[in-house]
């Protein structure tokens, strides 16, 4: 995955490439690069530079100027994290540079049939020098090597002494917004930072051309068409604002105001959706990656809960290439904060090509899931910047909840304001963490929600303290990984659930027998002795999953910054996953 950006105007355009792509390098920060045409000599030139765009911009010039500029920030998926593997590429010829998101899967063997140089080890010099040796114009050019290439792609071109973008679009994002002041093409809304009303959303296989004052888009035969402009409104460009000293930080923070919103949107929201439709489905079956995979193991478990009904998840990666049995009569849910989740999305196209019914569960307005699902069951967090995701989580969570108990006819309205209005995230744990952050093997463990929350404390402390920690169901403890505990070890347990409680603390003797120290975290009092405790407030137990999240995000964070690590920029990974 990656951000692209491109401007075209009559004012300098560096400076707006630049602040699009300090916008998206949430996509991406192995490294970031610009190429322009030089105003007035039309010469073609690039600057790129390893790590955040801030580098970047410390090696611009300060009197470049240009009115057609493209830009880029990486997520290193071919070729290792360095300048000569940075965007844009330029052709052999040094007539184009490209800018580009996604993966052309077939490069190795278009590479073989090419005759020119490579200079660097990505896929996406060989897209470029694929345009190059077509015929016709730019655009005609770059629709035929859009042809060849098997894989994804959203893609900005420049050609030296042209002065217009040509864009092309499959399977990831790309936009266009303009005004007086020119176009700007982006990988998200986002890198418009206020600036439009409107932007147009390109679908797969359409193509557009960005002059200083209009945009035409094509269809992928090269004929104009008119694309339908959505309307930019709410979305909350005003993030940046930060007080705490992390945006993980100020995330977590932010988890109570989260779902006020999200209680007092949601059922105006739902009003919407035709229930008596929702209600004759027999079986559900969701589709997520990382942690909002973990939020569709809670959602299933709600769903079999409250509804009776056949709840099933799977990993979106999986499920992809796996034998389904697709059944009729099943919805199938697809979570992502983003929306933009490369293997998720390839999952959603897959269940409509059957014809069967959809819905998503996002967070982000106007993303790819959003146009391709039936139904649309958005999350109110706000804009989340940290990669690990937090608010993200507990939204999800929430709105599923929401939707299980409102499809089960439960009305628990009363319970889930009080809930709302009585959620705090401020538990001074400084003293349990201190204690802990000497150990370097963990596992989490819990039954049923809790084993959810364990793999999702895992991944958390796996994330961005780079800990090589699991989360465990606790049953299965002693299926194997009970051969790795000694007195070195710390089993955080969580128990939040009553009728487990015993078994519980029935797997907690079995680690304490073999000398691992262990963290309860429950709101309970367990009748054996343990190491550490986090005691959490007492909400009803279908809630626990919020609550006990809470305190494990903290950890996290803890262990992340006793180690020196930025926790809202972990090492090898990125917020928005474009890529298979
Ligand atoms: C990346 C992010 C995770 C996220 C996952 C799925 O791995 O770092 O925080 O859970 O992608 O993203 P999505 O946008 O689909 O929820």
């Amino acid at each position: 995955m990656c951000g692209i950006c491109g401007a075209i105007g009559n004012e300098n355009q560096i400076s707006t490439v630049v602040a699009g792509l300090k916008k998206l390098d949430y996509r991406g920060y192995d490294s970031s690069g610009v190429a322009y045409l030089q105003t007035p000599q039309n010469q073609l030139c690039v600057q790129k530079s390893v790590g955040s765009v801030k580098n970047l911009q410390k090696k611009l010039e300060k009197n470049a100027f240009s009115n057609v500029v493209i830009g880029h920030t990486r997520w290193a998926t071919h070729g290792n994290v360095c300048e000569k593997n940075a965007h844009p590429h330029v052709s052999s010829s040094g007539r184009f540079a490209i800018v580009h998101n996604g993966i052309v899967e077939n490069f190795e063997s278009l590479k073989q049939r090419m005759s020119c140089d490579f200079y660097s080890d990505t896929d996406t010099e060989v897209f470029v020098n694929l345009i190059e040796n077509q015929t016709g114009n730019t655009l005609q050019k770059l629709q035929k090597a859009s042809t060849l290439i098997k894989g994804s792609f959203a893609v900005a071109l420049l050609e030296v002494g042209i002065d217009k973008i040509f864009l092309a679009k499959r399977s990831s994002p790309l936009m266009v917004a303009f005004d007086h002041r020119g176009c700007v093409a982006a990988s998200d809304i986002s890198a418009f930072a206020g600036r439009f009303d409107c932007c147009w959303i390109l679908n797969d296989n359409e193509f557009a051309v960005l002059e200083k004052d209009k945009v035409t888009f094509f269809d992928q035969k090269l004929k104009k068409i008119s694309i339908k402009p959505i309307k930019i409104d709410e979305y909350d460009f005003a993030e940046e604002n930060l007080q705490e000293d992390s945006f993980m930080l100020k995330e977590i923070k932010e988890q109570p105001v989260v779902l006020r919103n999200t209680y007092f949107k949601y059922f105006a929201e739902i009003q919407n959706l035709d229930w008596e439709k929702l209600k004759k489905f027999h079986a559900f079956h969701f589709v997520a990656c990382g942690t909002a995979y973990h939020s569709c193991l809670m959602g299933a478990r709600f769903l079999k809960q409250f509804c009776k009904k056949n709840a099933t998840c799977d990993i979106a990666s999986e499920f992809r290439y796996d034998n389904n049995i697709f059944v009729k009569n099943c919805l199938y849910i697809f979570v992502s904060q983003s929306g933009e989740t490369a293997d998720t999305i390839a999952c959603a196209n897959l269940v409509k090509q059957k014809g069967l019914p959809t819905m998503c569960v996002t967070n982000v307005p106007y993303c790819t899931l959003n146009n391709l699902a039936d139904y649309v069951l958005p999350t109110f967090a706000g804009k989340e910047i940290a990669v690990a995701s937090t608010k993200a989580y507990t939204a999800q969570v929430f709105t599923l909840l929401v939707f299980a108990l409102r499809l089960a006819n439960l009305d628990c309205q009363e319970i889930l304001k009080k809930f709302v209005l009585n959620l705090q995230t401020t538990q001074d744990l400084d003293s349990v963490f201190k204690q802990i952050e000497k150990f370097k093997k963990i596992f989490f463990v819990g039954r049923e929600q809790d084993f959810v929350t364990a793999l999702e404390g895992a991944l958390k402390l796996k994330e961005i303290a780079y800990i090589g920690c699991i989360g465990i169901a606790a049953g299965e403890l002693k299926h194997g990984t009970l051969a790795l505990v000694d007195d070195e070890t710390l089993i955080v347990a969580i128990s939040t659930q009553k009728s487990l409680k015993e078994k519980m603390e029935s797997n907690m003797l079995e680690i304490k027998a073999r000398g691992g120290k262990i963290l309860l975290v429950s709101q309970f009092k367990h009748d054996i002795d343990v190491d550490f405790l986090i005691k959490l407030p007492d909400f009803e137990e279908f809630l626990m999953p919020i609550v006990s999240i809470i305190p494990l995000q903290h950890l996290a964070l803890h262990f992340c910054q006793s180690l020196g690590y930025n926790p809202d920029k972990p090492r090898n990974l990125a917020k928005s996953v474009t890529v298979e």
